[in-house]
């Protein structure tokens, strides 16, 4: 049975139960992070807590705890969760709590603080070997995409538009730019270079693809952060979407054409590799 972490409480999930006036069911007034735990070790914690910390700041709501407070309740919920072992993804949100509805914040705030935990679900061999695919959508979300904010629907409705034509992501065109996708962040490969947006507010700053960037820079592979045009898109060599919990996924075909070969290519197949690595170090603890 799934034991969540709600606002002081350890209680299995059924019991877990928040006030219909929060804050985040009315208005979507909160923030979230998701956190891989590979082999109980957790993937990046530090970075997602700043990740959280400046969320929490971009929407004018106080941290209620420091960092070793959070990673402490995130272990409680890791351990207790614990199946033998089994990869687990840690999700988290703070929301400014239950409230009389009004737009305008309350004077007295309780957020309302939850944790649970979902076994991850590795993305399977045959889809790796085949690849993914996507389509473009315009970006219809707000401006301030930086922020991980609960309140996705621009995000839920552009992943179903993708579902409902066959492929797995839509990826989204600002002005002419690339941003992100719906739930990922985008990397293209063109002639050898690996290039993906630089970090504004029209995406999110991935975790993933901080560390994507990390291990080229380790590595002295050829990449840049630069502004992605929709047609350099659609003629890159190879697409990539990462996340932390689908890690790094090939895109083979984007609105319904082959990308580059039309199978996942070297660079992937080189960067997963490195990626695997880096997640063998963490589960022996030599890696964050
Ligand atoms: N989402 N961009 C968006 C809009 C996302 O929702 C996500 C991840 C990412 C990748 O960030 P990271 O590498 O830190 O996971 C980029 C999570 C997994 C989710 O909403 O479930």
């Amino acid at each position: 049975m799934s034991i969540v972490y709600l606002d002081g409480d350890y209680l299995p999930i059924e019991e877990a139960k928040v006030s219909v006036l929060d804050r985040g069911f009315i208005f979507g007034d909160g923030v979230y992070e998701v956190i891989p735990a590979y082999g109980g070790h957790l993937f990046r914690l530090e970075q997602h807590l700043q990740r959280l910390n400046n969320s929490l700041q971009g929407i004018h709501l106080e941290n209620p705890f420091d960092n070793k407070q959070w990673q402490k309740i995130i272990e409680d919920i890791v351990d207790r969760n614990d199946n033998n072992k089994q990869d687990q993804s840690i999700y988290l949100q703070v929301t400014r709590g239950p409230a009389k509805r009004d737009h305008v914040f309350p004077d007295e705030i309780s957020q309302t603080i939850f944790v649970m935990s979902t076994p991850m679900q590795p993305v399977s061999q045959e889809k790796l070997n085949k690849g993914v695919s996507a389509i473009t959508h315009d970006d219809i979300r707000w401006r301030y995409c930086h922020i991980k904010s609960i309140a996705l629907l621009p995000n839920t409705l552009m992943r179903q538009i993708a579902r409902e034509a066959g492929a797995d992501e839509a990826i989204l065109n600002r002005d002419g730019k690339i941003t992100e996708g719906a739930a990922s962040n985008v990397f293209i490969v063109k002639n050898g270079k690996i290039i993906t947006p630089a970090k504004d507010e029209c995406l999110l700053p991935g975790i993933t693809r901080d560390l994507i960037l990390e291990i080229a820079a380790d590595a002295e592979l050829d990449f840049c952060e630069s502004d992605i045009s929709l047609d350099y898109l659609q003629n890159a060599d190879e697409v990539w979407l990462t996340s932390s919990t689908k890690e790094i996924l090939p895109v083979t075909q984007l609105d319904n054409k082959p990308v580059g070969s039309g199978k996942p290519g070297p660079c992937w197949k080189d960067m997963l590799a490195r990626y695997q690595e880096h997640k063998q170090l963490l589960r022996s603890g030599e890696a964050t």
